[in-house]
C-alpha cells in the first residue's frame, strides 16, 4: 500500500524517538551518490554489525557511538569541479577509515596523490595478483581472490606515507593502506557479490580493525523494539495501514507482540489486488491474531478510475482515494494516539539526488487529518528488507508472507495500460494467477555462485552436496503480469480467429529495486505459461516476455 518514501508524508503524525539505542556502537557510511552504497551496509549487517548511512556531508562529529567510518563510491570523478568533498579532519586520527572505490580515490587525491582517468574503464571481474595478507585489512585472504571493479578513472601514485597492499595485472594501487595510521582505501568493491571475500574483506574492517561487536541479530532487536515499543506507547491505541506486503505485516505482528488488541490494522481493497489476494490475506491476519478491519472500497476507486488512462494521473487518484478510505475508517477509532507504519531502512535513508529528477510518483498517501495528532511509530525503520524477512521468521510468521514479492501500492492499475474496468482487472488476475502459480512450482537446482546469491538473498533453502533447490518464484525479485489493454492482434483459436490482447510477463532480479535485470527464465516454463494463459483466459490471445532491465526501463510499466 505505502510506497517507500510518502510513508514521511504524513502532514497529521509527528515523528516520534527513534526506536533503537542509539548508543549502540555503528560504522558510519558516507554516502557519495553510488548505487552500491546500500548494499555495503546490507553487508554489514549480515555480520551482525549496526552501521549507518549519511550524506557525506553529515558525518555526525560528536557521537561517541561512532567506531569507524567508510567514504562509499561515487558516479563523479574526483577532479570533477562539483565532485562531493568531505573533510577528512572530522575523523582522521580519531577512527579507522575505508575508502571504497571514490572513497578510496578521494583519500588519495586530498591526501596528495595522483588519480587520472583509467585508459579504458576498469570493469568487472580482476584478481588480486598480488595481497598483503600480513595486512589486517587482508586477513584470511588467498592469492589471486576475485574482485569486482568499476570504475572509470584509476590512482596513478598514492600519498606519501602510504603503501600498495594489493594490486591486479591491471591496477597496480588496488588497496593501500597508510604506513602509521588507520586509513585504507580500495579501489574494488568488496560490497558486490562478485568479490568473492568481499564480505571477508568488510569484517576484517569492521570486528577486528573497528572493534565492532556482532550483537545485531533479528532476536536481539525483536527483544529490545518490543520493550522499548511498550516503553513509548503505554497503554495508548495504534492504527496501522495494512498492504498485505512484508513490511507492514511484519510490523503489525511485531507490534501485535508488544502491545495486542491496543493495535488495530486497516486494511483497504481497491479492487485492483492479486486474484482472491483480499480475502487469503484477510485470513492470514486473521490466523495471526491481528484486530484488522477489512474494508471494501473496491467500487469507489474503479469508479473514480473510468475513463482515465494518464499513468501520473491514475497514481493521483489512487492515492487520494486511498487517504479518504483509510481516514474514514481511522477516524472511527477515537482514541487513537499513535500511526504505526512499515518504514523500513532504505525508505529513509536520505538519497542523494545526483540528476535532480523524478521518473515516477510512487508515493501515493498524502496526509491524516490533523486533528487526529497522531504520533508517527515505525518499528522497521533500521531494517534492510532481508532484515525484516529474518524478523518475520523470528516471530513465526509462515513463509509465504515473508517471501512475498514486492507489489506496487497502485496495484494492477499500474499493470493495465490504458483505461481500467471491473472485466480487464478480471482478464489480468487470471493471466497473472497462472503465470504466479507456475512459478512457484516450478523448481530449479542451483549450484556455485548462482547458489551462494540465493542463500545471501536470505531464499528459504538449504545447500546439500554444493546445490540448493529453490522455486522460480523464490530466485526472482518480482513478477507480474501486464495487459497491454490498448493493442489488439489476430489470432486463431480452433477454427476460429481471435482479435484480442496481448499480456506481457515480466520477472526482474535485484537487490533493492533500484536497478533490475530482466530474469532468464527457462524457455520450457515460457512456452508453458504461455500455453496454459492463451487456453485458459478469455480475451487474451497472444504472451509475450519483457526482457528490459532497469535502467533504461523500470519495473512496473506505469
Ligand atoms: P519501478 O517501476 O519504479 O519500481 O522500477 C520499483 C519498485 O517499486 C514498486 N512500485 C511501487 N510501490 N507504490 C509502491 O508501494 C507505488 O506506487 C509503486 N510503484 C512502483 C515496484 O513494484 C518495484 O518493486
Amino acid at each position: 500500500m505505502l510506497g517507500p518514501q510518502k510513508k514521511r508524508n504524513f502532514v497529521g503524525a509527528s515523528i516520534a524517538k527513534p526506536l533503537i539505542n542509539l548508543m549502540q556502537q555503528k560504522v558510519i557510511i558516507l554516502d557519495f551518490g553510488s548505487q552500491t552504497t546500500q548494499l555495503i551496509a546490507r553487508r554489514l549487517r549480515e555480520l551482525d554489525t549496526f552501521c549507518e548511512i549519511l550524506p557525506y556531508n553529515k558525518f555526525p562529529k560528536d557521537d561517541p557511538s561512532v567506531i569507524g567510518v567508510i567514504l562509499a563510491g561515487s558516479p563523479l570523478s574526483v577532479y570533477d569541479k562539483d565532485a562531493f568533498r568531505v573533510d577528512l579532519n572530522q575523523f582522521r586520527g580519531r577512527m579507522p577509515v575505508l575508502g571504497i572505490c571514490y572513497g578510496a580515490q578521494f583519500i588519495s587525491h586530498e591526501l596528495g596523490g595522483n588519480v587520472e582517468p583509467a585508459p579504458s574503464r576498469e570493469y568487472g571481474r580482476a584478481n588480486l595478483e598480488s595481497v598483503d595478507t600480513g595486512n589486517p585489512l587482508f586477513q584470511g585472504f588467498t592469492k589471486g581472490s576475485q574482485v569486482w571493479m568499476s570504475h572509470g578513472d584509476t590512482i596513478t601514485a598514492l600519498p606519501q606515507g602510504f603503501h600498495a597492499i594489493a594490486g591486479t595485472d591491471h591496477v597496480k594501487y588496488a588497496a593501500f593502506a597508510a604506513d602509521n595510521e588507520p586509513i585504507w582505501g580500495v579501489q574494488f568493491h568488496p560490497e558486490v557479490f562478485h568479490s568473492v571475500q568481499g564480505t571477508l574483506l568488510l569484517k576484517n574492517f569492521v570486528v577486528d580493525i573497528c572493534g565492532g561487536r556482532q550483537d545485531w541479530s533479528a532476536a536481539n532487536y525483536i527483544e529490545t523494539t518490543i520493550s522499548e515499543l511498550r516503553a513509548q506507547i503505554g497503554s495508548d491505541r495504534v492504527i496501522l495501514g495494512l498492504s498485505g506486503g512484508v513490511d507492514s505485516s511484519v510490523a503489525a505482528v511485531l507490534l501485535h507482540k508488544a502491545i495486542g488488541n491496543q493495535l488495530t490494522c486497516i486494511f483497504v481493497d481497491h479492487g485492483m489486488l492479486r486474484k482472491n489476494e483480499f480475502t487469503d490475506v484477510m485470513h492470514d491476519y486473521e490466523c495471526l491474531g491481528l484486530n484488522v478491519i477489512g474494508v471494501d472500497a473496491s467500487e469507489k476507486f474503479l469508479g473514480d478510475l473510468e475513463g482515465i488512462t494518464d499513468p501520473e494521473q491514475k497514481r493521483k487518484i489512487i492515492g487520494r482515494d486511498f487517504v479518504e478510505v483509510f481516514n474514514a475508517e481511522a477516524r472511527k477509532i477515537t482514541d487513537a494516539k499513535w500511526l504505526a507504519q512499515g518504514t523500513i531502512y532504505p525508505d529513509r535513508i536520505e538519497s542523494l539526488n545526483i540528476t535532480g529528477k523524478v521518473i515516477k510518483s510512487h508515493h501515493n498517501v498524502g496526509g491524516l487529518p490533523e486533528e487526529m495528532h497522531l504520533s508517527l511509530c515505525e518499528p522497521l525503520q533500521w531494517l534492510f528488507k532481508d532484515e525484516v524477512r529474518r524478523v518475520g521468521r523470528e516471530l513465526g510468521m509462515p513463509e509465504h508472507l515473508i517471501t512475498r514479492h514486492p507489489f506496487p501500492g497502485p496495484g494492477l492499475a499500474v499493470r493495465i495500460l490504458g483505461a481500467i474496468t471491473r472485466e480487464k482487472v478480471r482478464v489480468l488476475q487470471e493471466a497473472d494467477d497462472i503465470y504466479i502459480r507456475a512459478l512457484r512450482n516450478y523448481k530449479v537446482e542451483l549450484s556455485g555462485e548462482e547458489a551462494r546469491r540465493v542463500l545471501a538473498a536470505g531464499v528459504p533453502a538449504h545447500l546439500e552436496n554444493g546445490k540448493v533447490e529453490v522455486s522460480l518464484y523464490d530466485q526472482v525479485w518480482q513478477a507480474g503480469t501486464i495487459l497491454l489493454s490498448e493493442v489488439r492482434s489476430v489470432g486463431v483459436m480452433g477454427d476460429e480467429r481471435t482479435y484480442d490482447n496481448p499480456v506481457a510477463l515480466r520477472a526482474v532480479t535485484s537487490t533493492d529495486a533500484m536497478t533490475a535485470d530482466w530474469a532468464h527464465l527457462p524457455y520450457d516454463f515460457l512456452a508453458k505459461v504461455s500455453n496454459d494463459i492463451i487456453n485458459k483466459v478469455k480475451g487474451v490471445n497472444r504472451v509475450c516476455y519483457d526482457i528490459s532491465s532497469k535502467p533504461p526501463a523500470t519495473i512496473e510499466w506505469e
